[in-house]
């Protein structure tokens, strides 16, 4: 009885902590673009916050597998969208900008909801319409409600993408992915402004998120994890084929073109180290 008590008192806590760890290869991933590499440009002259450069851009690699968005020298950073179904409720109650619908309302209805809400479905708001620059990710592959992987604090989770920038904004995402990411001090107009968030999005159709998905979900957790089975091959393509050979779960290692372009880069980067290196050693030997 007592012990069942404490069960159900740490009930709560056990849930947030369950968190995705990040996948070695992904984080191979991160690490090679954190800095702000960008293989493949496919739009610029966007920003983070209203009083910053244009500065921002969407990247690819160059085999346009995987887009996502990066600052010159950083990735991004997570403004929270609290558009769509329920948008004053939680933490979305001070913002003062939330529109009614998001961008893809048409088709969540094809999935018995009224829209997404921004309090339980984890997505990101990616693509720039009516100003210039614009952008949209579905001349680039990308479906409309496909499949993102998003890595914030130390974590990785699951998303769609649910919505679009107005103006030249980037970097956003839903209330309920911000707080997983960064806790509850995220609200509708406080978000999190360090760019060094990958948002990773996939193109080709068979990222688009569809009926097997727990759209009617009632928390973050139950949408999240129902996005995972659809995710988790599209994530083995990002993780495949790094020096280690193995995949995200410890895969087949099979090669990705994707990855291969991580690798590529960093064939350039070693041999420059083992130069620099040996010159080092060279010079060191002479003098002593
Ligand atoms: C709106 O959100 C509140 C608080 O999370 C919840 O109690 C309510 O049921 C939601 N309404 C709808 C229509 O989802
Ligand atoms: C949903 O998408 C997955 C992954 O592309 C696919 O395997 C599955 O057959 C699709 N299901 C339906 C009902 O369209």
């Amino acid at each position: 009885m007592k012990l069942t008590a404490l069960f159900l008192l740490l009930l709560p806590f056990a849930e947030t902590v369950l968190t995705r760890k990040i996948p070695q290869n992904l984080q191979s991933f991160l690490d090679g673009y954190k800095s702000g590499k960008c293989p493949t440009e496919l739009k610029s002259g966007f920003r983070f916050s209203d009083n910053q450069a244009k500065s921002a851009r969407y990247c690819a690699t160059s085999d346009r597998k995987f887009l996502w968005l990066a600052g010159p020298k950083s990735l991004a950073d997570m403004d929270i969208d609290c558009d769509g179904a329920n948008r004053s409720a939680g933490g979305c109650a001070n913002d003062p900008t939330g529109q009614s619908v998001t961008a893809f309302q048409d088709r969540v209805a094809k999935f018995g909801i009224e829209d997404l809400d921004s309090n339980k479905h984890s997505y990101i708001v990616f693509g720039n319409q009516g100003y210039s620059p614009s952008f949209d990710p579905t001349q680039s592959g990308v479906p409309e409600l496909g499949l993102a992987v998003v890595v914030c604090g130390g974590q990785f989770f699951y998303a769609v993408w649910g919505d679009t920038n107005g103006g030249t904004l980037v970097g956003e995402a839903s209330i309920s992915l911000a707080t997983a990411c960064f806790g509850s001090g995220m609200t509708g107009n406080s978000g999190h402004s360090d760019t060094d968030v990958l948002y990773l999005v996939f193109t080709g159709n068979r990222a688009a998120a569809n009926s097997t998905v727990d759209w009617k979900a009632q928390t973050f957790q139950d949408f999240e994890d129902s996005l995972e089975p659809f995710g988790r091959p599209l994530l083995e393509e990002v993780c495949a084929g790094y020096a280690d050979g193995g995949g995200c779960s410890g895969g087949d290692g099979k090669k990705s073109a994707g990855a291969r372009v991580i690798w590529g880069d960093a064939m350039i980067g070693y041999p420059l180290v083992f130069i620099l290196g040996a010159a080092g050693g060279w010079i060191f030997f002479r003098i002593f």
